[in-house]
């Protein structure tokens, strides 16, 4: 579109720099709004980025002890205790070694009795803190953004939906084989991440090459709602590694 302000896309060497990027754009945003309200996303890609952040909170150059963290996905009907969660995950990774006060991590309401009246809750929590000052995501292989699926449109709110069976098989590394993997999950939505001031995508690995050409140079698409960020203009920053990058055409 004429005269669209463009996303930034920042291609780095290696993994190792991505991490490091996104761990200054997050300590960034918590210095500039200390109470602010961000999410982080779960996976291999962000593991790097939490390593680097708690370094900087454990030698007291970044202090988080103010930031609100909401959570970005989770599987429906586990809790945060179940040890194949995404919350489990991400309080083992982050929230504890970061010291982050059990009052300011916001839970997604995976078990609530009734999930898509907490999902609304969600999102009057976010809103009641002045919105997602940032949303730091991961792209995965189909394409979705958290957990919104292929056919997530860009308004769409936090909400129970289907797991792909490609995402079920890739959530294989987090249940391990314990339990069964659960095929529904409540997600923050597509829209809600959308109404970020900020939004960071962090992409990783020769594997994610391909979909991140159609995220950035394919048509925007509800098939790949990673391109649906693309309408944050921007307000969107793509950190890639050269290998992710790969088939990027320019
Ligand atoms: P990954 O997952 O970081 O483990 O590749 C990303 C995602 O599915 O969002």
């Amino acid at each position: 579109m004429a005269g669209a302000r463009q996303l930034t896309l920042t291609v780095v060497a290696d993994y190792d720099e991505m991490s490091r990027l996104a761990a200054d754009r997050v300590a960034s945003v918590v210095t500039a709004a200390p109470d602010g309200a961000i999410t982080v996303p779960t996976g291999e890609t962000p593991l790097g980025m939490y390593q680097d952040l708690v370094a900087r909170i454990q030698a007291g150059a970044l202090d988080v002890s103010h930031t609100h963290i909401f959570c970005l996905d989770e599987y429906l009907g586990v809790t945060p205790e179940d040890e194949a969660s995404l919350t489990h995950w991400l309080i083992q990774a982050f929230l504890k070694p970061a010291g982050i006060p059990r009052e300011h991590i916001h839970f997604i309401p995976s078990a609530a009795p009734d999930p898509q009246a907490a999902a609304q809750q969600y999102e009057a929590d976010i809103a009641a803190l002045g919105g997602l000052k940032l949303a730091v995501v991961g792209l995965g292989p189909n394409g979705h953004i958290a957990f919104n699926e292929p056919g997530s449109g860009p308004d769409a709110p936090t909400r129970v939906l289907d797991l792909t069976p490609r995402s079920i098989a890739q959530s294989e590394a987090y249940f391990d084989g314990k339990a069964e993997i659960p095929d529904q999950a409540i997600t923050m939505g597509l829209g809600t991440i959308l109404g970020a001031d900020r939004i960071v995508l962090i992409v990783s690995g020769e594997r994610k090459a391909d979909i991140l050409h159609k995220v950035l140079e394919g048509p925007e698409t509800t098939d790949v709602p990673g391109s649906l960020l693309r309408r944050a203009g921007d307000r969107l920053e793509i950190i890639a590694d050269q290998a992710a990058a790969s088939h990027l055409s320019k």
